[in-house]
């Protein structure tokens, strides 16, 4: 098998990771990767939303399978361009990925498909969903409806926040298009937590749960990030819960798209917030997390390509996908200063060390080489990645890992797992 993966994150390093020891590979290829998928693959400069050129190299070298990381690719149509040139492309169609490129569309398929979620409108006006807030009071959640980057949800406290969330959207127009219409939303509380289903357009098979920790700092606190840390399984989520939120968020899904005439292959991250009164879709990704990926990935037994490969070819009846009864805790080595101005160019040592860790794996993100040296080239920089046979022994080793990473600028928290691991003793 010859595999291109789309992407240059820590996710996709973990894609290439896991591909990697494929008895089924032949080639893999990353476009545009990064210095950790440099050492699996081939990295290949084209950038991950150039979907003509992404066709063009598939085509010319062959490749039997396409692996996209992020979203924004598969909304743009990478998929439907692949099945044109007749390649496998382990993504929803454009119209498919809708689920994560609208959220009024996720909303009225969750209606439509009997799926429990907040209370929602859609508004493109904003007088009316200035009203609407003025009618229902605070809290309330304000979303805007297209990719925002993370950046387009305001959990209104009060009712001034929700009006100022509404007036950026949808008068500053400060996220652009994507925020000309918005889904204004009743405010749940409860535990997150992130299920991952292999999808391939009917069937879906789980392949795993995490919960991640999205705010900067220790015990959660200071701004949102795209995310450092990450936990699996969750605390408060167990097999049992999970195989239950297929049935409840993930194949209602799949049927109501496949009714609509839309497939959905590929990885289907249904976020979901643990509510008193069950379980309540907060919104659909169409590909995998990051540090999710990272997370999960290490503990699967299943190979990955072979998965994949059945999702694509409708096949996933005659497969399950086996995790090692492992807990895996993630580590985000970002640079100082992010989310806001972080520094560049600085050098990145004893990485050889960190990775030499038993049973911890790290993935690059954001990193560049300079004069053969691993240098600091973005916020997200390494992820550390440990495993153990319990949530304290992943945690030591990807701490380990982590100590073992020699940086000027690395900042990281350092409570990974401790809240996962504090629910696990009480209960
Ligand atoms: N209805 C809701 N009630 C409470 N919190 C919410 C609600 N919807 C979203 N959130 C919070 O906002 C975060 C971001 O919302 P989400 O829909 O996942 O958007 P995105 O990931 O695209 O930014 C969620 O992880 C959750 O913490
Ligand atoms: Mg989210």
């Amino acid at each position: 098998m010859r595999v291109l993966i789309v992407g240059s994150g820590g996710r996709e390093h973990a894609l290439a990771w896991a591909i990697a020891s494929s008895p089924l590979l032949v080639k893999l290829f990353v476009a545009p990767g990064n210095p950790g998928t440099a050492t699996l693959a081939e990295n290949v400069p084209i950038g991950a939303l150039d979907v003509a050129a992404l066709v063009a190299f598939a085509r010319a070298q062959k490749i039997d399978l396409v692996v996209p990381g992020p979203e924004a690719p598969l909304v743009a149509g990478l998929a439907d361009a692949m099945a044109v040139a007749g390649i496998r492309c382990c993504g929803p169609s454009a119209a498919a990925a809708q689920l994560e490129g609208s959220k009024a569309f996720a909303k009225e398929i969750c209606d439509a498909a009997g799926i429990p979620t907040a209370a929602w409108e859609r508004f493109d006006d904003a007088a009316a969903a200035l009203d609407f807030v003025a009618r229902r009071g605070a809290p309330i959640v304000v979303k805007a409806d297209g990719l925002a980057a993370g950046k387009g949800v305001v959990v209104a406290q009060t009712e001034a926040d929700a009006n100022a969330a509404i007036h950026a959207m949808m008068r500053a127009h400060e996220m652009g298009d994507a925020g000309a219409s918005v889904v204004i939303e009743a405010c749940l509380e409860g535990d997150e937590v992130s299920l991952f289903a292999l999808c391939d357009g009917t069937d879906a098979v789980l392949i795993g749960a995490a919960q991640d920790h999205k705010r900067l700092g220790d015990g959660d606190t200071g701004p949102n990030t795209g995310g450092m840390g990450a936990v699996s399984p969750p605390a408060g989520f167990d097999a049992a819960a999970q195989a239950q939120a297929m049935d409840m968020f993930v194949r209602p899904a799949l049927a109501e798209l496949a009714r609509r005439e839309m497939m959905f292959r590929g990885i289907l991250f249904a976020g979901l917030m643990l509510t008193e009164s069950g379980p309540k879709l907060i919104e659909y990704n169409v590909r995998f997390g990051d540090p999710e990926a990272q997370t999960l990935l290490p503990r699967l037994r299943t190979d990955l390509l072979t998965s994949l490969l059945a999702a694509c070819d409708g096949e996933l009846k005659h497969i399950s996908i086996e995790q090692a009864p492992l807990a895996a805790v993630s580590v985000v080595l970002a640079a100082r200063g992010y989310p806001v101005a972080y520094e560049k160019g600085s050098v990145i040592g004893g990485l050889e060390a960190a990775a030499a860790v038993p049973h911890a794996a790290v993935f690059h993100a954001g990193t560049d080489i300079k004069n053969g040296l691993v240098v600091a080239n973005g916020g997200r920089v390494l992820t550390v990645c440990g495993t153990g046979p319990d949530l304290t022994a992943a945690r030591t080793a990807a701490y380990r890992a982590v100590e073992a990473v020699t940086w000027e600028d690395k900042m990281f928290r350092t409570d990974i797992g401790l809240r996962a691991l504090a629910r696990t003793q009480l209960s």
